[in-house]
């Protein structure tokens, strides 16, 4: 049989073949290992080198030629599959999801509160990972061997590096986001209004509500008659912006050594219960006075809110591991 044949047999077969299966049985017959054309490839090695070069093209450019054709009839053959009987596509087959990417559901809320804090005139800043003890503690009118310094379990970085020598400080992680309090007065005068969101540590037994690494978002305002009604409007103000004009708080009494008056912000969960969120008070004279400013003449607040806090009450996360544990089916729901 020569090439011509093949060719015209080939194109014959192709018409009449209405399936995949078909096909390809079409073309195990004519290339497949003992196909019709491959044995007749497979016989030129014996011709003499001329004709060999001359028939080995002709045979060579039909084995493309019916590749082609049978590729372009499989694709004829599978756009037919894809319609029904009728002709038409079927419109009722359910449709394949695309996968799209997402914020991390912390991401998307700490982007969330600083921007609702932006829009209230609060400029956003952000601070050291590592503090001295000076910024952690003692500025902020904690002293050394003051039993308030138990509420903060603190990592101690090993004395003697470069850093610490310079400063002639102890090092630590940083326990809060406070310290940047100090650090933003000391260069800057009030009026201001300024929120820090940092990552903080402490050296605790993790459980579903306590991680050793967490975040925090501290603010601060000062002016010269700053009160407690203005935090109130401020932090009721950032409160039903996150949750809803429905959101209960209330605030009570408590003690943290850098305010006087102190407090704490819990906010009712759709449970009833009520969930504190944040410590905060007006800034201690003692704070002023430490980094230079004269007390009698400024007055201000500040606050310290638990981000994953309000992330875990926003998403009805029961479980803070959850926010830090990059699984995939936790944060596919969201
Ligand atoms: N820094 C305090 C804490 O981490 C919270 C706080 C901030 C309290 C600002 C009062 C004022 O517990």
């Amino acid at each position: 049989m020569n090439l011509a044949e093949i060719k015209k047999q080939v194109i014959q077969e192709l018409g009449g073949i209405k399936n995949t299966v078909d096909l390809e049985q079409l073309r195990i017959k004519y290339l497949g290992r003992k196909g019709r054309l491959t044995l007749i490839l497979r016989s030129l090695k014996d011709l003499p080198e001329k004709e060999k070069r001359k028939s080995g093209e002709g045979a060579n450019e039909l084995k493309r030629e019916i590749e082609i054709m049978i590729s372009e009839r499989k694709s004829e053959i599978l756009e037919k599959e894809l319609k029904t009987k009728e002709g038409k596509i079927d419109v009722t087959v359910p449709g394949t999801k695309v996968l799209r990417g997402h914020l991390h559901p912390f991401t998307f809320i700490s982007r969330k509160i600083e921007e609702t804090f932006q829009s209230m005139g609060f400029k956003i800043l952000e601070g050291p990972d590592i503090e001295t003890e000076q910024y952690n503690f003692d500025a902020l009118n904690i002293p050394k061997d003051h039993p308030a310094r138990d509420a903060w379990d603190t990592f101690w970085l090993k004395p003697g590096s470069q850093r610490s020598k310079a400063e002639n400080q102890k090092l630590l992680l940083r326990t809060h986001t406070s310290p940047m309090q100090v650090r933003f007065m000391e260069k800057n005068n009030p009026p201001f209004r300024i929120v820090i969101p940092g990552r903080c540590f402490r050296y605790e037994a993790t459980d579903a509500s306590h991680s050793h690494t967490f975040y925090q978002l501290e603010g601060l305002m000062v002016d010269k008659h700053i009160s407690i009604a203005n935090f109130k409007a401020v932090i009721g103000e950032f409160l039903r912006r996150i949750f809803g004009r429905e959101t209960e708080i209330r605030i009570k009494p408590s003690y943290f050594p850098f305010v006087e008056p102190g407090f704490e912000v819990d906010m009712r969960h759709p449970s009833g219960e009520w969930v504190e969120i944040m410590g905060a008070g007006m800034v201690h004279p003692n704070v002023f006075k430490n980094i230079g400013y004269v007390p009698s003449q400024w007055q201000g607040f500040a606050f310290g809110i638990g981000i994953d806090r309000i992330a875990m009450l926003k998403y009805k996360i029961n479980d803070i591991r959850l926010l830090y544990s990059s699984d995939l089916k936790f944060l596919n729901q969201f």
